[in-house]
């Protein structure tokens, strides 16, 4: 019998490849290249793993643009600014530091990119183009038409492959290895193979984004099943904000193959407008107290804004995600609803068929293709998708190191930069910054830190848990449970939330569990998809029990968490972050953590009036 089918228990770990590198980064998407960069800039032997081919990274959903004030487009941008939208995007639940660092350094990983060969949309004057986009003061968004995120990969892509990184396509991570309470390694697997490959290093950079899979309606592709936010939590590190799922408010709802995909917010920022079935235009309705001083109560004043006017305040389709999704939903709710339950995005009607076509193509080809709908001449029906997890594992500022030494996160894969909501945009700019910060944190740590040894036993024990999965005579469908994984996150930890919905949801989850006990594949190791989805449930169900305990715990409404029993934020909730790690009986701990407070300079930036740090910035820059 060939060991190497894995139908029989036993592993020579001697069998196993080994390989040797300095820092293994898992995860090829934007923030994994640009951790990866860093670390073979600095010298590193780098090894970047990843599931799927290089280059499909869920980091080309991020469509419309990177949002860095550069001030192209206006040039009244500043960090500031960018930081202060940041903070009132994620309801001040922000790591302050880290959306300090974000708003600083996203102007100088954009400007890297292009001396990298992003070729970048341009402005009349040749400069990079900037775009407007939901929750940002002025246009912000450096972009490439509707393709950003795609041109971000090509970019990195490029740069890391001629910078030496040594890169290990389609192949899984399945758990780290340590050595005492530091990392030395991490087991994973080949996914057309089915054998096994030992990585023995110093640091391992989590940046495996994040679980959208566990539910049913997402915009996330399959690789999103929660591996980062699983491997961190089993080694021991802390998951933070887990509650904290954005609903992207413009997914395809019709046909139902493709819901779920997503709808750039590009097309709002460019003009588009939302009306519900019976042509009102709702977001009117829905503009919440704290924006209302930014945003437009009439369509004149919206019109005159996108036309330029900087004294106009900008539409209400550009509040942030979560202040529209609930509008969508609120208008699918009252029967004002389109004719597959979500709400008509209309840019047809606002720009001429070749503006269109020029700026978001991908979203004219999208229809014509998957939907058959022209949308230059027709509205779109569009509706919540799952789309981001501003939560993620928890993380030091500066290094991106977790309580873990040697293990890092970035990315979606981490929280702290976006705090209860992100705004559209900044994920782009967050994996460029925080990617590069992890890079050098991970270089740092290295220096100082003596050669780990690999324990056997913890690598057959990851070893067996695999095969198990193929070896049991009989057992549950991977695709079953994964199915009503996605039923139960869809109905009882979705948009809306009540302690009796999400007890319900744990309750479900933890039966979820007992399933898994007994999961089976059936088949051999190679080419086995049913072995992969059983692989990766372990993770989406870590990922799946920590929003909903997160969820429960966060008795109020703040961002894209919305307590309907707990309705508005709560002044006492501000001081908290929700934490979640492994006991040693292996239940989920849930905790109220206090948070560190604001330095008292950032506090003030954050909280000035927009006409206040206008006034500030202009001082600042000597213009009157
Ligand atoms: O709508 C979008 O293009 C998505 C961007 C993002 O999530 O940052």
């Amino acid at each position: 019998m060939d060991r190497f089918k894995y139908l029989g228990q036993l592993v020579n770990i001697n069998e196993i490849k080994t390989v040797k590198h300095d820092v293994i980064v898992l995860g090829a998407g934007g923030a994994g290249l640009r951790a990866a960069i860093e670390c073979s800039m600095q010298g590193l032997s780098t090894g970047l793993v990843c599931k799927s081919l290089l280059g499909k990274a869920h980091t080309v959903m991020a469509e419309g643009g990177v949002a860095a004030s550069l001030g192209n487009s206006d040039d009244r941008d500043h960090w500031k600014v960018h930081f202060r939208d940041t903070m009132r995007g994620g309801k001040f639940l922000n790591n302050w530091r880290m959306a300090e660092l974000h708003a600083k350094q996203a102007p100088d990983r954009v400007r890297e990119l292009e001396e990298w060969g992003a070729v970048f949309d341009r402005t009349k004057t040749g400069l990079i183009n900037q775009r407007n986009f939901g929750g940002h003061r002025y246009p912000r968004l450096a972009h490439v038409g509707d393709r950003t995120g795609l041109e971000i990969i090509r970019t990195l892509q490029d740069r890391g492959v001629h910078q030496g990184i040594e890169v290990y396509m389609e192949c899984t991570g399945l758990d780290l290895l340590k050595d005492g309470d530091k990392i030395a390694g991490m087991v994973a697997m080949w996914r057309e193979t089915g054998e096994f490959i030992i990585f023995r290093c110093k640091a391992v950079i989590l940046a495996t984004g994040g679980g959208g899979k566990a539910w049913k309606i997402t915009s996330n592709s399959w690789e999103y099943t929660g591996d980062g936010y699983g491997m961190a939590y089993e080694a021991g590190a802390e998951l933070m904000d887990m509650e904290f799922t954005q609903f992207h408010p413009t997914g395809m709802v019709w046909p139902p193959s493709v819901r779920g995909t997503l709808v750039t917010e590009g097309v709002r920022g460019e003009g588009g407008i939302l009306v519900n079935s019976e042509n009102e235009r709702f977001m009117y309705d829905n503009i919440p107290e704290r924006f209302a001083p930014e945003t437009a109560d009439t369509e004149a004043e919206a019109e005159r804004w996108l036309d330029g006017d900087k004294e106009a305040r900008r539409p209400p389709e550009l509040l942030t995600r979560d202040v529209v999704a609930r509008a969508i939903r609120r208008e699918v709710k009252a029967g004002r609803g389109s004719p597959h339950g979500g709400a008509f995005l209309d840019i047809a009607s606002r720009r001429s068929a070749e503006d269109i076509k020029k700026k978001l193509p991908s979203m004219y080809h999208q229809f014509k293709v998957l939907a058959e709908l022209d949308i230059t001449k027709e509205a779109m029906e569009v509706g919540p998708t799952l789309h981001y997890f501003m939560g993620g594992v928890r993380v030091d500022a500066d290094s991106q190191m977790t309580r873990v030494p040697g293990l890092f996160a970035c990315g979606e894969c981490a929280a702290g930069v976006h705090g209860a909501n992100r705004l559209g945009g900044n994920s782009l700019s967050d994996l460029l910054v925080c990617g590069k910060l992890a890079g050098s944190g991970a270089v740092d740590y290295i220096k100082s830190t003596a050669t780990p040894n690999l324990n056997d036993e913890q690598a057959k024990y990851i070893i067996r848990s695999a095969t198990n999965i193929l070896n049991r005579e009989s057992g549950e469908s991977p695709y079953l449970i994964h199915e009503k994984l996605q039923d139960l996150m869809q109905s009882n930890v979705g948009i809306v939330r009540t302690d009796e919905l999400l007890s319900e949801g744990i309750d479900g989850v933890m039966d979820l569990w007992k399933s898994f006990q007994s999961v089976k594949a059936d088949g051999a190791s190679q080419f086995n998809p049913g072995w992969h989805q059983a692989i990766a449930l372990r993770n989406l169900l870590i990922t799946s029990e920590a929003v909903a305990r997160a969820a429960r715990i966060r008795e109020e409404s703040r961002g894209a968490h919305t307590r309907v029993d707990f309705e508005g934020e709560r002044d006492e909730w501000l001081q908290y972050n929700v934490v979640l790690s492994k006991n040693d009986d292996g239940t989920m701990n849930a905790e109220k953590v206090h948070r560190e407070a604001p330095g008292k300079e950032l506090e003030r930036i954050a909280n000035l009036s927009i006409e206040e740090l206008e006034a500030e910035v202009r001082q600042e820059r000597g213009v009157e």
